[in-house]
């Protein structure tokens, strides 16, 4: 079986001006540069407002910390007055973006098909696409959560799909910034499910109200290739400690 390193990313949604964003990511650059031999076992990824990135990334370089967007664009370029095109993320030295975030679905109305022109976009681009994915809490008090993640599975993923351009992130909705976790029995199902949906060895991560107090039985399941931290990240201290609960790969 393929190895699929844990991957911890950070959300910092739309939080953060340039002195306490300079100072978050210092923080985080430090650690993971004096960490050395004893960096946690995942890759780590930081993805902050577009206003910050040039910034996040200079702050960045040399730790082994990588960058990415939050949303992007499906065009590479043109009249499209506010967005970003993923060809401007990977310029200002991103590798990944999120797309498909349930705040994107439900406060800017993105459809799967949306997501999935905005996944081409990102792969034409040569970024790593984290594919969000997720029930309400009404669509899982109605039995559909399986039905509604394969079905935003199937709209937002695009030909060409490999493990290596495509990350897919569980996150219900109802656990997002709420405060409220999935049970670890749920999380363990659900991501089996999105498994069987998904090129073999594409790391599926959790996402909902992850913190430092959490994060250790979520990420050693053994389905569970990482979090999108939101709230979480925005701590130094916080972010650091959840990566450090990530286990060794699976070989
Ligand atoms: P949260 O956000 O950790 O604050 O719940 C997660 C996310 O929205 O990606």
């Amino acid at each position: 079986m393929a190895v699929r390193t844990k991957l911890l990313a950070g959300n910092w949604k739309m939080n953060g001006l340039r002195e306490d964003a300079e100072v978050l990511a210092r923080g985080l650059a430090q650690r993971a540069t004096v960490a050395g031999g004893g960096r946690p076992a995942c890759e780590l990824l930081i993805c902050p407002p577009a206003s910050l990135l040039m910034m996040v990334g200079g702050v960045l370089s040399g730790s082994g910390v990588a960058l990415g967007g939050q949303d992007c664009h499906a065009a590479p370029k043109g009249a499209h007055t506010g967005d970003i095109s993923p060809e401007m993320l990977a310029d200002a030295g991103c590798s990944y973006v999120i797309l498909g975030h349930s705040e994107r679905r439900h406060g800017h109305g993105e459809t799967d098909a949306m997501v999935r022109d905005k996944v081409a976009g990102a792969w034409r681009a040569g970024l790593i696409a984290i594919l969000c994915v997720g029930e309400t809490q009404a669509q899982r008090q109605a039995g559909r959560a399986t039905d509604i993640v394969l079905t935003q599975l199937a709209g937002s993923i695009p030909d060409g799909a490999t493990s290596g351009n495509l990350v897919v992130a569980y996150e219900p909705v109802w656990a997002i910034g709420t405060g409220l976790t999935a049970s670890l029995e749920d999380i363990a199902k659900m991501h089996a499910i999105v498994r069987a949906s998904i090129p073999a060895g594409t790391r599926i991560l959790y996402g909902g109200s992850v913190n430092p107090q959490n994060a250790a039985g979520i990420l050693t399941l053994a389905e569970v290739d990482g979090a999108l931290v939101g709230g979480a990240s925005l701590d130094a201290d916080s972010f650091w400690t959840i990566a450090c609960c990530c286990a060794e790969p699976a070989a």
